[in-house]
């Protein structure tokens, strides 16, 4: 499963777990998620440990390979801890290499279907480092191990700097999606404009109060469902590919049963832009 065509509807996060790392996204399995989004950042993610999920699964029969999404990320030295996954002295091409060899180690695969840039170096622009790593991406996907690569936390400037010298254009975008810039409109719309696919993360928490907000609950009691259930649906009119990291069995059903055509247009509509409102 490495085609953007194939992309489950959701993925699962596996950041901030630790130690529950491998049980959480066993559970996630077997609820029913199918793509599963680490990283090779093990200040945040414990990517091993997202590995001993994957086995465990495939070894117990609920999944095989072909079945699942796997998602890793390629992370600069800035965002990382001590705990680096590649030689801190080598040129940042070769960093690449690294991380990427032990994430098919860490994952127990010979092969990751989405590669991503987890940041650029800076907060405008490429830095001469953002685009080192972003062509060693482009030679890992050559090679034939990765199905497609993306970019993450890049703005809308950044992503349309990218998308001019970019030889394997971009697949996915994986941003924290804000209410208040109408869900990341620009980058969305580059998304829409490119054929990438726009991964939203955040959704419930960096929008609390729309999540909290009177006029969700009550469309999502219209509808019989839950108030991250309308955000969650709303992403999915909105053509994202949401991630979940929740930690509750519960939780991940009501997030796998959301779908499109639950909100009617009108609803959308209001959802869409209801947090700009809301800042004002
Ligand atoms: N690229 C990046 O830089 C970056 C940065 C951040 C995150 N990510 C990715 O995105 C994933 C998700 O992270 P996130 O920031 O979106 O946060 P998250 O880990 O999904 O946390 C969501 C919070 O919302 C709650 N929640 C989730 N679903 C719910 C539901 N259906 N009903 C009620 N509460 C619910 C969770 O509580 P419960 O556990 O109780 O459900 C949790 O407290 C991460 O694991 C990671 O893979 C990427």
């Amino acid at each position: 499963m490495s085609l953007v065509g194939d992309t489950p509807a959701f993925l699962y996060g596996t950041a901030w777990k630790e130690e529950r790392t491998t049980a959480l996204a066993e559970t996630a399995i077997e609820q029913g998620f199918r793509g599963i989004d680490t990283a090779n950042q093990r200040k945040h993610y414990f990517e091993v440990a997202v590995g001993k999920a994957i086995s465990n699964q495939i070894e117990k029969g609920t999944v095989s390979r072909d079945d699942l999404f796997i998602q890793t990320k390629f992370t600069h030295r800035d965002g990382q801890d001590h705990r680096l996954p590649y030689d801190a002295d080598a040129a940042v091409s070769k960093q690449v290499q690294q991380s990427f060899a032990k994430s098919l180690e860490h994952l127990q695969t010979d092969r990751i279907d989405s590669f991503i840039l987890h940041g650029p170096s800076q907060g405008v622009g490429l830095a001469a480092q953002d685009w080192e790593a972003w062509f060693a991406m482009e030679e890992v996907h050559e090679q034939g191990a990765v199905g497609v690569l993306g970019v993450s936390n890049f703005s809308a400037e950044q992503l349309e700097t990218l998308l001019t010298k970019a030889e394997v254009r971009p697949s996915f975008v994986q941003n924290r999606c804000l209410a208040e810039v109408e869900w990341d409109w620009q980058v969305r719309r580059i998304c829409k404009e490119n054929d990438i696919i726009y991964q939203g993360f955040s959704l419930l928490t960096a929008n609390r109060k729309v999540w909290a907000s009177g006029r969700v609950a009550a469309i999502g009691k219209l509808h019989e469902i839950t108030p991250a259930q309308v955000i969650f649906c709303l992403a999915l009119e909105l053509d994202m590919l949401p991630l979940t990291g929740t930690s509750d069995a519960e939780h991940m059903r009501d997030t796998l049963a959301c779908s499109r055509g639950v909100l009617k247009p009108e609803e959308v509509q209001q959802l869409k832009t209801i947090a700009v409102r809301q800042s004002r």
